[in-house]
């Protein structure tokens, strides 16, 4: 039986939005580059840049909030072909996790190999300071535990299989690179690897949620990034992942500190230097040449 055609999500609608883009980029991307909030300027390190903005790729989703601009960016790093999202899709906008998903399985239509997927998060570790840059070793996958899934229905066996496991989900390889350039960069006292958990939002966490969420060993936790993950992964894809640490979680009950969107742009901004050439000396020593 065909998957059910749910959401643009099916072959047919995701072929359509492969073709478009096709259509528009010389060659084959690699890697697709998901940029968090506040990171679409992750795209500008792309040389010979082509631009697609989504809402002219059909069946593409629309993003809907300030510092997400809704634009694809084909280019070069290093001479490798990569792809950028800049503005992704969140749960909390009304998408459901399928659209939010398929440009992922775009990707692997087009050709990607890896997804590098970014986002800012709060810190729930204490140890983390904001503007601090977390490798992401595993997850929590709230949504997951709750009963919704991005891969919820009939199973499309051209993508992966019903079952499959997510642990090593996040490339050790690139992992261990990622770690080494943090330190010739300078940002070694600043990078961890950890744990990140993904809840729904929009809110952001109650001080008693904080404490439970350190119980479990979490250390960053943000509204993003694990549905992607999970697309990838049933297809195969490599991941790499880290989270911008952009502002401490409140555990304190009385604490006149409010976590806003306001001091997450602004640690953003901060490190956006740094992050570009990060993430542009993890790519060149991915080897994918
Ligand atoms: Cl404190 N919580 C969540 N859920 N997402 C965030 C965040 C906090 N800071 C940035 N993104």
């Amino acid at each position: 039986m065909a998957p059910i055609d749910e959401d643009g999500f099916s072959l047919t609608h995701l072929q359509k939005a492969t073709s478009y883009i096709k259509g528009k980029i010389p060659s084959s991307p690699r890697i697709l580059i998901i940029c968090g909030s506040g990171l679409g300027i992750l795209a500008d390190s792309l040389q010979s840049p082509i631009v697609i903005p989504y809402g002219d790729i059909p069946n593409f989703p629309e993003s809907t909030i300030k510092g997400h601009s809704g634009q694809l960016v084909f280019g070069t790093i290093s001479g490798i072909n990569v792809l950028c999202m800049k503005g992704r899709f969140h749960y909390y906008e009304g998408h459901s996790l399928k659209k939010i998903t398929s440009p992922v399985r775009i990707a692997k239509l087009l050709g990607v190999e890896l997804l590098i997927i970014t986002n800012a998060a709060g810190g729930v570790n204490q140890k983390y300071k904001v503007g601090d840059i977390m490798l992401i070793k595993d997850h929590i996958n709230f949504l997951g535990f709750a009963g919704t899934h991005p891969l919820r229905g009939l199973n499309d066996d051209d993508f992966g299989d019903r079952f499959f496991p997510v642990n090593r989900s996040y490339d050790k390889n690139i992992r261990k690179i990622a770690v080494e350039i943090g330190q010739s960069l300078g940002i070694g006292p600043n990078l961890h690897e950890g744990v990140y958990a993904m809840v729904g939002g929009p809110n952001y966490e109650s001080p008693s949620e904080v404490r439970a969420l350190r119980t479990l060993n979490v250390d960053a936790v943000g509204m993003s990034t694990i549905p992607e993950v999970l697309v990838a992964k049933h297809c195969g894809l490599k991941v790499f992942g880290f989270s911008l640490i952009t502002n401490e979680c409140v555990a304190d009950y009385d604490s006149e500190k409010q976590p806003n969107h306001e001091e997450v742009l602004a640690a953003v901004n901060s490190r956006t230097q740094q992050l570009k050439d990060f993430v542009i000396k993890v790519i060149e020593k991915c080897n994918f040449n």
